[in-house]
């Protein structure tokens, strides 16, 4: 009867345990649950973006919707990226003069070169094509 009760409480102590243990692999597979996009391509086709002079010489524009970055760093001389951060797959928000930046967890990025400018992304944004034709511009694949 009293050799019961040992045996009772370790069962319970074991059981307490594991729980704990199973507790803690859950906290620590949802501290890195943020889900990697694993593509960081822009435009799946060519996209009209509308008036190239919405680019400002030696500046960048933004166009979120499409997951493209502009920028012309010298008149009539455009450059794309994606507008897909590299990071964990984040559209980016802001353009400031030439630099980028990632909403998420605040990557920045050159719109002249795609290169990273601050981490945490590693890699540089994807190039994408892009071209201006009777002052209107068109990015993506094909353009
Ligand atoms: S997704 Fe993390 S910095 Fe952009």
């Amino acid at each position: 009867m009293s050799t019961e009760m040992p045996a009772t409480r370790r069962t319970v102590l074991r059981g307490v345990a594991l729980a704990g243990a199973v507790g803690a692999a859950d906290v620590g597979l949802s501290a890195c649950g943020g889900k990697k996009n694993g593509s960081s391509d822009g435009p799946t086709t060519a996209v009209d973006l509308g008036a190239s002079s919405a680019v400002p010489v030696g500046g960048a524009k933004l166009y979120r919707d499409d997951k493209v970055l502009v920028s012309q760093p010298t008149q009539g001389t455009f450059k794309a990226f994606s507008a897909v951060c590299t990071h964990q797959g984040c559209v980016l928000d802001t353009v400031d003069g030439t630099t980028a930046s990632c909403p998420c967890h605040g990557s920045e990025f050159n719109a002249e070169t795609g290169a990273v400018v601050r981490g945490p992304a590693d890699k540089a944004l994807p190039a994408v094509d892009v071209k201006a034709v009777g002052g209107k511009l068109t990015a993506g694949p094909g353009a």
